[in-house]
C-alpha cells in the first residue's frame, strides 16, 4: 500500500518457453550483450533463430513478469549428447536479487536431467552467483580436461576477453571456473558392468551407464 492506494504486485511467472515467445528473442540478447559489456567479459554469442530454436524444442526456460521479459536461459548439448550445458543465464536488471535465476536455474536443470539423464552437466562460468547455485545443486570444481571435447562449445569461448588465454594455455587453463555435475557419482552405489549385463539380457535392452 502507498498512500491509501493499492499497489499491485505481479507475479514472477518461470515457465518452459515455447513459439509464442520468440517476439523476446531480441530483448532477451540485447539484455545479454548489454551485461556482458557492463562485467567486462565476453560471452558466446548467439543468433536470434538459435535461441527461437531452443523455445520450439523445448530447451529454453524464461521468466516473465506480466507481459515483461524478466529472465532467461537455455539447454546446449556436446559431445554426441554426453554433456550438457545450461547456458546464456540472465536476468534482467529491473528484476535481480528476487531468486529469478535460482527458480530459472532450477528449471533448466530439471529439463536436463529428464532429457539426458545419463549426461554430464558441466559449467564454465566467472560468476559468483552461478558457482554458488552450481554447488547447490552437486556441481564439484574440475579442471578444463573435465569437460566436453567438442569445438562447437570451445568456439564459444572466441568471443570472450579472456580467449587468448585460453588459446596460449592449450585450452587447459583458464579464468572461468569449470564445474561438473556426474550423473554417476550422485548413486550411491556403482553396479558393476557384469551385473549391468545381467539385467540387460533379463530385460531385452541395455542398461546404459
Ligand atoms: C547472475 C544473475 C543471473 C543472478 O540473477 P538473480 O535473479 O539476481 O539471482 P538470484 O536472486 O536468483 O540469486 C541466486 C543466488 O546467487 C546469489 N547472487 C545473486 N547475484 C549475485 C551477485 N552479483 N554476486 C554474488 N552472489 C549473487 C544470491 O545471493 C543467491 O544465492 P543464495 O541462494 O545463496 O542466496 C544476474 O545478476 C545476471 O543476469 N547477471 C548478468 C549475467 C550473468 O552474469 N550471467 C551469468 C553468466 S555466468
Amino acid at each position: 500500500m502507498h498512500n491509501g492506494e493499492e499497489e499491485t504486485i505481479e507475479e514472477i511467472k518461470v515457465l518452459v518457453a515455447d513459439e509464442t515467445h520468440e517476439k523476446y528473442v531480441d530483448t532477451i540478447l540485447q539484455t545479454i550483450a548489454d551485461a556482458a559489456k557492463d562485467r567486462g567479459t565476453g560471452i558466446a554469442k548467439r543468433t536470434h533463430e538459435y535461441v527461437a530454436n531452443k523455445m520450439r524444442e523445448a530447451k529454453a526456460v524464461i521468466a516473465l513478469v506480466g507481459d515483461r521479459f524478466a529472465g532467461f536461459s537455455y539447454i546446449e548439448t556436446w559431445g554426441n549428447k554426453k554433456y550438457v550445458t545450461t547456458s546464456g543465464l540472465i536476468v534482467h536488471p529491473d528484476f535481480r536479487h528476487l531468486g529469478i535465476a535460482k527458480r530459472i536455474k532450477d528449471m533448466t536443470f530439471t529439463l536436463a536431467r529428464m532429457r539426458w539423464p545419463h549426461a554430464k552437466i558441466f559449467s564454465l562460468t566467472s560468476g559468483k552467483a552461478v558457482m554458488k547455485m552450481n554447488t547447490a545443486l552437486g556441481y564439484q570444481p574440475v579442471t578444463f580436461d573435465d569437460l566436453t571435447d567438442d569445438e562447437a562449445f570451445w568456439r564459444g569461448c572466441e568471443g570472450c576477453v579472456n580467449y587468448p588465454v585460453l588459446k596460449e594455455r592449450n585450452r587447459k587453463f583458464c579464468i572461468c571456473t569449470a564445474m561438473l555435475f556426474d550423473p554417476e557419482e550422485h548413486l550411491p552405489a556403482k553396479i558393476p558392468q557384469e551385473v549391468l549385463d545381467r539385467i540387460a539380457a533379463l530385460e531385452g535392452h541395455a542398461i546404459e551407464r
